[in-house]
């Protein structure tokens, strides 16, 4: 094929500017790219260039799993992003490929896996009660986020990270600023590297513990040499800001529960459906603003009937492939019986999330003490008039005012 015909060829370059969705309304913008085809090409509106859009579920776990898309030379580039600040740390997990990303995630899978966050469980059951208890004690209405959606999540994260529980508003101001845009890079930098010489002092501290948290995994793996300092500090910092995603997503899955209390009452009924309900609300949930990190093709990739060149930048949409009709019947709907859900939430091959089954267990635990305690639990205000986060890369409500 002649070089005029395969430009031709290539799909035109669609904006995709930042909007501030409210809700859980999936992105109109990224509905439409999928109507156009499995491969679309996008401009974010920050970076340079444009870069491959993937949304079918079986192009999207090609991609994230296949060795030729690289993730660590992502970071010698400025690949159109939602973004604005791009300062990824040399050697973070996100930036890595295997084996060096290999060798950094198995420091620290054990406390990551099903049985490593049971470890966590009653402790977080009883931090839970303990919001919940002084919630009811306070009385309506209440500001949900406030209450429990944000303090739990942190204290969970840290438990299990092995940070004192004296410390946990430090992380949780560190993780705003970092997270934040409004501040401007330097803030989110100079609240990094705060975060980053608190946890080399507590990894340092924990090089000789036997224990099973995060930070006491880090160190062991430092003392026997499979890791480097620098390398164990960017993986806990990166783990802590993860923590605090399940804010985010149960916001919004307290957000779809509230306004369609069908759903709601379901769950109160049927206690045993809820780990498969609470997958479901997984799927659905539009957890993020556009897309998050880019991979480079480090050869030409033949995609959908497409060529991707060698150096080409390629995002994958897991809300798309979470759409994706071939592989879910009805896939706007919430179905609660819907099985199975092989979902991507937490992404898919090596850089899936670590946190999905640490999500998926204070999910639960949420939806067992909010729906079950607090049976009149309902929204204080017009769905329309929740606040939603703005500027976000990750989707959320603001605050959730609640009355029972
Ligand atoms: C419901 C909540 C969560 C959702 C929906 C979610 C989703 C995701 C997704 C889609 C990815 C990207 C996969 C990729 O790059 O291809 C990811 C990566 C990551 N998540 Fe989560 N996450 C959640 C909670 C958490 C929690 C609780 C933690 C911390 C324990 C965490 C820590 C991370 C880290 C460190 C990565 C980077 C992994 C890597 O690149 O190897 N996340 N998450």
């Amino acid at each position: 094929m002649s070089e005029e015909i395969l430009v031709e060829t290539l799909p035109p370059v669609r904006h995709w500017p930042a909007s501030d969705l409210t809700g859980a309304d999936f992105d109109p913008v990224l509905a439409e790219l999928m109507a156009e085809g499995p491969l679309t090409r996008i401009e974010l509106p920050n970076g340079e260039g444009w870069a491959w859009l993937v949304t079918r579920m079986d192009d999207v776990r090609m991609v994230a799993n296949d060795p030729r898309f690289s993730r660590e030379a992502v970071m010698d580039r400025q690949v159109t992003r939602l973004a604005p600040h791009f300062i990824p740390s040399r050697g973070a997990v996100g930036f890595l490929d295997p084996p060096d990303h290999t060798r950094l995630r198995r420091s620290v899978a054990p406390a990551f896996t099903a049985r490593g966050v049971e470890r966590v469980r009653e402790d977080a059951r009883r931090m839970l009660d303990e919001l919940v208890d002084e919630l009811l004690r306070d009385g309506p209405p209440a500001d949900l986020t406030a209450a429990a959606l944000s303090p739990f999540p942190i204290a969970v994260i840290c438990e299990l990270m092995g940070v004192p529980a004296a410390d946990r508003h430090g992380m949780h101001n560190w993780t705003q600023l970092i997270l934040s845009s409004s501040h401007g890079a330097s803030v989110s930098e100079r609240a990094k590297e705060e975060m980053g010489a608190y946890f080399t002092g507590l990894i340092g501290a924990r090089s000789g513990s036997t224990e099973e948290d995060v930070a006491s995994l880090l160190g062991a793996a430092v003392g026997r040499g499979e890791i480097t300092m620098e390398e164990a500090v960017g993986l806990a910092v990166l783990l802590q800001i993860g923590g605090e995603a399940v804010t985010n997503n149960s916001g919004q899955m307290f957000y779809i529960l509230l306004t369609r209390p069908e759903l709601a009452e379901r769950l109160r009924a049927e206690p045993g459906i809820r780990p498969q309900a609470i997958d479901e609300l997984l799927r659905y949930i539009p957890h993020r603003n556009a897309v998050g990190l880019s991979r480079i093709a480090m050869e030409d990739v033949e995609i959908a009937g497409t060529r991707i060149r060698a150096g080409d930048a390629v995002y994958v949409s897991y809300l798309a492939a979470n759409r994706d009709p071939a592989v879910f019947r009805d896939p706007e709907e919430i179905d609660f019986d819907r099985g199975p859900n092989p979902h991507v939430a937490f992404g898919f091959g090596p850089h899936y999330c670590p946190g999905g089954q640490l999500a998926r267990l204070e999910s639960q635990l949420l939806v067992d003490a909010l729906l079950d305690r607090i049976p009149g639990l309902r929204l204080a205000v017009p769905p329309g008039q929740v606040p939603f986060k703005k500027g976000a890369l990750i989707r959320g409500p603001e605050a959730l005012p609640v009355t029972w």
